[in-house]
């Protein structure tokens, strides 16, 4: 299996939507309703661009399943900012600085397409991001994972710390977990 793994750019936008909506719809129907997934869509996950103009969101690239070109087999990023989750459209942003010395860098917005789960993609992504933070000078790592997250993370050493809800509007909410790790 060849993958690829590079900076995110802007003119990924148009795909990593379109992952982004076939990982929701298609991986976290265990965990979450069809209205909370629809909303969640709408409101909390998403591509955040800023990780993108930090040169912090990574995608992997299949060569795999396209011959004639290379398609996104998933994508995830880190942060040097406050913000624990969400995307563009997610109310509550921090964009302030995280001090690498004392505070986490968050790991943000990972998502796997459907036919590329439980192949590695996700651990690779978060190997990639852990190295580019720890070169940034972070010595520990969290995130607000949703419950489909939760296995990968445990895997790769995440600890949980808090249950949280994400607010979605219209009476309904998101379970997510908050996980850390310290190198
Ligand atoms: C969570 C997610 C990113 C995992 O990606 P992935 O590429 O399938 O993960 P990996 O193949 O690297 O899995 C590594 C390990 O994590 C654990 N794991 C991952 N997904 C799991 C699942 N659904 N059930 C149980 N264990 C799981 C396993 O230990 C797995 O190793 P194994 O396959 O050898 O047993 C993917 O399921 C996804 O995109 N989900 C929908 C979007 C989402 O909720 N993202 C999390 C945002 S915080």
């Amino acid at each position: 299996m060849l993958l690829n793994v590079r900076q995110a750019v802007h003119d990924d936008v148009p795909a990593l939507q379109e992952v982004i909506r076939a990982s929701v719809r298609g991986l976290q129907t265990a965990d979450y309703t069809p209205e909370q997934r629809e909303r969640a869509l709408e409101v909390v996950f998403g591509v955040d661009t800023q990780l993108i103009e930090d040169g912090t969101y990574f995608v992997v690239e299949s060569e795999v399943a396209r011959p004639h070109g290379l398609v996104i087999a998933g994508c995830g990023g880190w942060s040097k900012r406050k913000t624990l989750y969400g995307s563009d459209h997610c109310s509550g942003r921090e964009d302030s600085l995280l001090d690498p010395q004392h505070d986490a860098a968050k790991i943000r917005a990972f998502f796997v397409h459907p036919a590329w789960a439980r192949r590695g993609v996700g651990s690779r992504l978060l190997e990639v991001c852990e190295a580019a933070a720890a070169a940034a000078g972070f010595r520990c790592f969290e995130m607000g994972s949703t419950l489909t997250g939760v296995p990968l993370y445990r895997a790769r050493g995440y600890v949980e710390t808090e249950g949280r809800e994400v607010p979605l509007g219209s009476g309904l909410s998101l379970p997510i977990v908050r996980m850390e790790k310290h190198l």
